[in-house]
């Protein structure tokens, strides 16, 4: 049993890294957001096929290409901070924001379904829980990454929950945006992640599962809490 790793796994807004981010701050954890390597790399990836700027889409480059070849050379480091945040280095440069634009988000499914990339994370997240005590979010930690994580949670909400959510906060920071719009992009994005032959989103067997749909993310961070205190 792994007493290293906290998973938290679910779909694209389900509160997920708010939830964790506090969670590893409560219990003296680092918190740590995979999804941010497969951004990253996809970042790093995608800069290379710009960079050679062929005719065609993204994904056919990506078939003409040995995976190891487009991967090799990235360094992905994440730096963990006190307040929970994660600050991620693509060789050295800060790329935690540039990471996060609607076209990487966009692309990002076509190295997420593949297996060496896939494998190429892996390694990093199971490298980091060697040496910390982390809580994970992600799609695939209790099922794949960590299938012997002692404690699992499944985080879920309706697809119009999570767009809601997604749009409170782009108003907070100023953005507009179209409600409808990002209702369909969350449900798009949920059907590669669970759609996918590899490492697929689902909950696992031994995973608890939470519908933040009603729940504030307080009572959602007790529960967990509580789940933490009676397993121990
Ligand atoms: O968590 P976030 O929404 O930033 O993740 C971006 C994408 O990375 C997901 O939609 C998914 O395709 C991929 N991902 C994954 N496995 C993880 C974490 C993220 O496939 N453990």
């Amino acid at each position: 049993m792994n007493d290293n790793v906290i998973a938290l796994d679910g779909p694209a807004g389900s509160g997920k890294s708010t939830v964790a981010r506090e969670l590893a701050t409560k219990l003296g954890y680092e918190y740590l957001d995979s999804g941010a390597f497969y951004r990253a790399l996809t970042f790093y990836i995608f800069r290379k096929y710009e960079k050679e700027n062929p005719s065609e889409h993204f994904q056919n480059w990506l078939e003409k290409n040995d995976p190891e070849s487009l991967y090799s050379g990235a360094v992905v480091v994440c730096e963990f901070s006190k307040l929970g945040e994660n600050r991620i280095l693509l060789n050295g440069e800060d790329v935690s924001a540039a990471i996060r634009t609607p076209e990487i988000t966009r692309e990002i499914k076509h190295i997420a379904s593949k297996g060496p990339y896939r494998d190429y994370v892996n390694v990093q997240l199971r490298n980091l829980a060697l040496t910390h005590k982390l809580v994970m979010d992600g799609r695939d930690i209790g099922t794949a990454v960590f299938p012997d994580a002692r404690y699992k949670f499944y985080l879920t909400a309706s697809s119009r929950v999570r767009a809601e959510r997604r749009h409170s906060q782009l108003k907070d920071q100023g953005i507009d945006s179209d409600l409808e719009e990002i209702e369909r992009e969350i449900i798009s994005r949920d059907r590669s992640d669970t759609e996918r032959e590899i490492a697929p989103l689902k909950q696992a067997k031994d995973a608890i599962l939470i519908d933040t749909d009603n729940l504030p993310k307080n009572s959602v961070i007790g529960k967990i809490l509580e789940c933490l205190d009676t397993a121990l």
